[in-house]
């Protein structure tokens, strides 16, 4: 198969997307700063944190929340969409999170907060949603720009973990934070473009050449496997399918059964080694299991010593894996074509 060097991905890579997910760990640091730079009040919100945002700008709650699950104290609730849950109130602090800032729903999410008396914060490069949160007096997360929302993740993932300390949900990592980003920049290094034809990031690339990936797993695992799944789709223009262990082992494994008659689909397992030897040996026999009707099976382990580390290495494992998918199929990552159809459609009515 065709190299995966320097040139190659500049042939397709017309943005030099690369670059922007090569640079995670500089994104890790510089998020910390800009929330400190924000100086939020400790909230008095024992109801938690409810993190608004889409795609991109929403995935880093969804990371937030994986890393800080053994240590919530309080509820961390993520809204997807425009709605909040109904127990939305003043006891709740709010993050809306959109990188654009004009995004519909996050900004609906944003009126519904202030509507239900609940203290906000903001994060966004610019838009309508720091100019509104600048009419309320709502503190703003400035975020750098020129970054499509989904290579500022490190900055949506630190700037929720950070908002959730504010909150009370959990205690800050910070200091986890600043573990990971010399772990990540090391795996740049090796999982970058002037890495080895040999690396992991490459291997895998080839690996679920043409199939469509399924990626799947525990704890961290299943977090990063969702992440894995959206860059799968908007970086190489591919169908692909992220689930839950050991939830997908009470239905999904069913549908492997025939699976090879439908499509070359990939089974891909990100490991969570804190998830301990049962989860282990779940995730296995789920391997052996649908191995037969999948085209390719991995098994992944994160790279690191804490959760946060394990968890940024699956995030920059993925990105580099799918920008390769990218370059592997010839299709210039950049592009979100269909998104930007339907948000210009849905504008216009
Ligand atoms: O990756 C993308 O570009 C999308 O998933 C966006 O993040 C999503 O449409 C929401 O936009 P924004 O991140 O600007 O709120």
């Amino acid at each position: 198969m065709a190299p995966l060097n320097r040139a190659a991905v500049t042939a397709v890579d017309s943005t030099g997307q690369v670059a922007d997910i090569l640079s995670l760990p500089d994104h890790l640091l510089d998020a910390l700063w800009r929330v400190e730079a924000a100086s939020l009040q400790p909230a008095t919100t024992p109801g938690g944190l409810v993190i608004a945002g889409m795609g991109g700008s929403g995935v880093g709650g969804e990371l937030a929340r994986a890393a800080l699950w053994p240590w919530l104290e309080r509820p961390l609730e993520l809204a997807r969409g425009a709605e909040l849950p109904a127990w939305t109130g003043p006891e709740t602090l709010v993050l809306c999170s959109s990188y654009s800032g004009n995004t519909e729903e996050t900004l609906a999410a944003y009126d519904a907060a202030g509507a239900a008396g609940a203290p906000r914060v903001v994060s966004a490069s610019g838009g309508e949603l720091p100019a509104r949160a600048r009419r309320d007096k709502v503190p703003v997360i400035p975020l750098p720009g020129g970054f499509q929302p989904r290579a500022a993740v490190g900055y949506s993932f630190v700037v929720a973990l950070e908002v959730a300390a504010v909150a009370g949900a959990a205690p800050s990592l910070r200091a986890d934070v600043e573990d990971a980003a010399p772990l990540a920049r090391d795996l740049a290094a090796e999982w970058g473009p002037e890495g080895g034809e040999d690396s992991d990031a490459k291997r895998l690339a080839r690996a679920l050449h043409e199939t469509i990936p399924v990626i799947s797993g525990p704890g961290i695992g299943a977090a990063a496997a969702y992440r894995w799944k959206c860059q799968f789709n908007e970086n190489a223009k591919i169908p692909a399918f992220a689930a839950e262990l050991p939830e997908a082992g009470h239905n999904e494994i069913v549908g492997w059964e025939s699976a090879a008659s439908f499509a070359p689909f990939s089974a891909v397992f990100l490991e969570d080694p804190d998830a301990g030897d049962r989860m282990a040996a779940r995730v296995g026999l789920t391997a052996e299991i649908v191995g037969g009707q999948a085209h390719t099976v991995e098994r992944v382990a994160p790279r690191g010593e804490t959760r946060l580390q394990r968890l940024v290495s699956h995030v920059l494992l993925g990105d580099l894996v799918s920008l390769y998918a990218a370059v592997l199929r010839g299709a210039d990552p950049i592009g979100i074509e269909p998104i930007d159809r339907l948000k210009a459609g849905l504008a216009a009515r």
